[in-house]
Parts: structure tokens; C-alpha cells; sequence
């Protein structure tokens, strides 16, 4: 087998266990990219990274260039990784809170909250971009498909924190978005002892160089994702 295209999507995720597991965090996020590349021999590696590799200093939109400064393990470990691309030849492709309208994520999260009679919390202060996965993946086709190189920030646009993601949601839904309380970081640091970054939208300005547009909103995103639940 010789391809011509790698795409890694393989990683260590879980944010908050990688607090506990920094040798498994690098071990896959850094010494398997390496293994990975090394394998890749003239393939080009097409590598998803992370917002979480910002420390969310910032109050404007993180582009390709700006420093890294991982707040967490995770974080630290994906910013490992990136390291070990080949930048001239291999693509790396940062996204930040991916969502689908498969289960397992924010957005299947917040669907089965609301469908409780329970209260909803969400942290306000955590400002970053969703992003609908089929968007993502269209993306990375369209670059693998311009031989693009470098770094790229792929990202839905728009910004918004996860107490307004789960608002939109629940406007999406036909729920009252006013049922999501708002809390801050600091009362949910008992469920989420990782450290993320308080801002971490993501922007670009390659996009021109591959002759992309940039991606539709967020919230046209969640309303793709209702759309795809209610047609079942
Ligand atoms: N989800 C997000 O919000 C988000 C945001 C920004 C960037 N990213 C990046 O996007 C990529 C995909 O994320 P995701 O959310 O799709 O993650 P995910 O759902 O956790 O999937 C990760 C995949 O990696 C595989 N994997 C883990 N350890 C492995 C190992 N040692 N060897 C081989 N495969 C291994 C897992 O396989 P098993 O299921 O068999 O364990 C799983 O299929 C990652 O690089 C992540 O850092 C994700």
C-alpha cells in the first residue's frame, strides 16, 4: 500500500483524563504523530489538531501564526504533535468544538438535556467557534484535494460560548433557551478539572491562498443539525 494522502484523525480526546494520563496524552497525540509521519514516508499527512493548543489570551479570532500556549495536558500534547508534521509538505488542520448530528457530542449532549425536565448549565465564560463535522470534513477534502501544506484553522464562522450554543439549540429545537442557566468556569471545574482556554474562536487568513470562502455560521450549523434530527 502506498497512499498518496494520510489523514490522521486518531487522538487521545478525553481533556479532562489526559490531566491524569500525560504520558498516554503524548504517547498518542505526539510520539504517534511522529511514528505516524514516519511511516507516511512521501505521503503527504493531513493532521487535526486543536483550539486547545491557545491559552485564550486573545480577544479576537486565533490565526494560523499566533503563538501556541496550551493551557492543559491535552492541549500540551496536540501542540506536541503538530511538532512533528512536516511543515513544508504535510497539512495541518485546526478545528475547535466539532459537532454532529451523530450521538456522542455537545450536540446530542444538549438534544437529550432539553428533553429532560431538568435545569440545563452551561459556562459562559468559554468564547470559542462550533463546528458541524460534515463542514470540517468537506474542508479537509477540498484542501487535500489543492495539495494545500502549512497550517490551517478550519472552523465554522462566528463565536459564541457553550451557554449560547446550548440557547441556540434549544431556540433550534423549539424548547425555551431560557431554561439554560449560565455558570462560569469556576463551578464546573469539580466536572471539568482541565483547564480550557477562556477564548479560542478560531480565524484564518490562508484561506485565500487555497481559494476557499470562509464556512457558513454556527448557528447555520445548528440548524443543519436539527434539520438532519427532525427529518429522523
Ligand atoms: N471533537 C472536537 O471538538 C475537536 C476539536 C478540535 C480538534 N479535534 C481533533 O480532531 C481529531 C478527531 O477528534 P474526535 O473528536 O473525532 O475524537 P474521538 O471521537 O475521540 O476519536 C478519536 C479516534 O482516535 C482513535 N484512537 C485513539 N487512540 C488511538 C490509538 N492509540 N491508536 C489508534 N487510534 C486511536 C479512537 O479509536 P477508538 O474509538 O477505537 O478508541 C477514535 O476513533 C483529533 O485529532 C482531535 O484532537 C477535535
Amino acid at each position: 500500500m502506498s497512499p498518496d494522502v494520510v489523514i490522521n484523525c486518531a487522538a487521545k480526546t478525553a481533556v479532562d483524563a489526559c490531566e491524569t494520563d500525560r504520558e498516554g496524552a503524548f504517547a498518542v497525540n505526539a510520539t504517534g504523530v511522529r511514528f505516524l509521519v514516519g511511516a507516511a514516508r512521501s505521503a503527504r499527512v493531513i493532521h487535526l489538531s486543536s483550539d486547545y493548543v491557545f491559552d485564550g489570551s486573545k480577544t479576537e479570532p486565533y490565526l494560523e501564526d499566533d503563538p501556541v500556549a496550551p493551557l492543559s495536558v491535552y492541549g500540551a500534547s496536540k501542540a506536541a504533535g503538530e511538532k512533528e508534521l512536516r511543515s513544508e509538505v504535510d497539512l495541518l488542520v485546526r478545528s475547535s468544538w466539532v459537532m454532529s448530528a451523530s450521538a456522542g457530542n455537545i450536540a446530542s449532549v444538549i438534544r437529550t438535556l432539553f428533553a429532560r425536565d431538568a435545569p440545563l448549565s452551561f459556562v459562559i465564560d468559554q468564547v470559542g467557534t462550533p463546528t458541524l463535522a460534515d463542514d470540517l470534513a468537506s474542508r479537509v477534502v477540498a484542501l487535500m484535494e489543492a495539495d494545500a501544506s502549512g497550517t490551517i484553522h478550519v472552523a465554522n464562522s462566528g463565536e459564541t460560548s457553550w451557554w449560547g450554543l446550548a440557547r441556540r439549540f434549544g431556540a433550534a429545537l423549539g424548547c425555551d433557551p431560557e431554561r439554560v442557566l449560565a455558570i462560569d468556569s469556576t463551578q464546573a471545574a469539580g466536572k471539568y478539572p482541565a483547564p480550557r482556554p477562556r477564548y479560542s474562536a478560531l480565524g484564518s487568513k490562508v484561506l485565500d491562498r487555497w481559494g476557499l470562502e470562509p464556512l457558513r455560521s454556527w448557528e447555520d450549523a445548528v440548524e443543519a443539525i436539527v434539520s438532519e434530527w427532525n427529518q429522523g
